[in-house]
């Protein structure tokens, strides 16, 4: 058997290959509820074989939405149309995965059809938080710097969107730390200015973090994968490096996180990154080498040799697909012919399997 179509247990949870789909917002959600679009898409790669199906940024408040179209989980509402597609995907034999987020000072866009920038106030904007009142960039809204008590709103917010993950059915959340969203805000001293205890040394610009994850452990059972995705380095000098995303995953490691899921930048508008297939395996690599944590690697894998390869030099434990699982929902599918494994397809697709 190849190891890209090895299973992969992580607490009670069985994943059946090594093919994560990444989360990626699909911009098409009214009031933060799923619509068809999302059956469909998601319902679509469960049926191509791919085992986590991570669904996209779910925003834990409606002001922690990236833009309008964002998914959100903070009512039984929200969680009741998303049991319909982790059934159907559960029903494909893959898992279902969700990523819980708060955009922070990237709040309140447009949508990437409507030009991406920050909206105006005839379109709707909202007001934005941040750890420190610093925009992301020229002509983007300054957020409000959050209070103590806001900041103890917010965690128990992400609290709430997973216990309500856990009822849509959802085997998998992961933590969105990455991006320059909400708490990678937090994380990085670029945009943490603050003096309290949630600014300043490195323990003090982690705990954002650390105390989402216990707020998320009192309510998410632990029979079940917690994951974290993080930027290991905002690609800017005197911030979060990779060597700050090493000391983070000890303590992620000591916390109980499962898998940390490893991404970089999008902090500020104007970092400089080399796109090319393995631009961000090195840092997974690293992570999972150094400390022993089992990682998730993402960025420009297009094949079912690279996922391979990345497997069997243990350079990570899961492989993450993104853009091109929206080229071909049926990627692992036909990446186990690549790599010469048997797997079972749809049976209403049998026939399409040999020839
Ligand atoms: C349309 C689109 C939406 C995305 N939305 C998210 C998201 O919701 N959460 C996230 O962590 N990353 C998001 N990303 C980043 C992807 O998850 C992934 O990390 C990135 O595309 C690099 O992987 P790839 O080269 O395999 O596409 C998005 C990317 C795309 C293309």
């Amino acid at each position: 058997m190849s190891l890209l179509f090895s299973p992969l247990k992580i607490k009670d949870v069985e994943i059946k290959n090594r093919i994560m789909m990444s989360p990626m917002c699909q911009y098409s959600a009214k009031d933060g509820h799923a619509k068809d679009w999302h059956f469909v898409h998601y319902g679509t790669r469960a049926v191509g074989g791919a085992g986590l199906i991570m669904f996209e940024a779910t925003a834990v408040l409606p002001k922690g939405r990236i833009t309008y179209g964002d998914l959100g989980l903070w009512t039984e509402e929200h969680a009741q149309r998303l049991k319909h597609i982790t059934n159907f995907i559960k029903s494909q034999g893959s898992v279902a995965g969700i990523q819980l987020a708060h955009a922070g000072r990237k709040a309140s866009l447009q949508l990437p059809k409507d030009g991406d920038g920050p909206l105006r106030d005839a379109e709707g904007a909202w007001e934005i938080v941040a750890p420190s009142a610093i925009p992301f960039g020229n002509n983007y809204q300054v957020p409000t710097a959050l209070s103590i008590c806001d900041i103890h709103s917010i965690e128990e917010s992400f609290a709430n969107a997973a216990q309500k993950a856990f009822v849509a059915g959802f085997e998998v959340v992961e933590i969105h730390a990455a991006h320059g969203y909400l708490i990678n805000e937090f994380m990085s001293p670029a945009t943490n200015k603050r003096t309290d205890d949630y600014g300043g040394s490195f323990e003090n610009r982690i705990r954002f973090l650390l105390e989402i994850i216990d707020h998320i452990k009192f309510v998410w059972p632990d029979n079940l994968p917690i994951f974290v995705r993080i930027s290991a380095t905002d690609y800017v000098d005197g911030s979060w490096d990779i060597n700050q995303s090493i000391m983070l995953a000890k303590e992620l490691k000591k916390k109980g996180i499962d898998v940390i899921d490893v991404s970089s930048g999008g902090l500020v508008p104007d970092a400089k990154i080399q796109y090319d297939f393995g631009y961000q395996l090195a840092f997974a690599e690293r992570i999972h080498k150094e400390t022993g944590i089992m990682t998730a690697t993402v960025g420009m894998n297009t094949t079912a040799e690279q996922g391979e390869m990345i497997l069997r030099d243990d350079m990570s434990d899961i492989v993450v697909y993104g853009r091109e699982l929206l080229r071909d929902p049926y990627f692992a599918l036909n990446a186990a012919k690549v790599v010469h494994d048997d797997i079972e397809w749809p049976v209403q697709y049998i026939r399409a399997k040999n020839k």
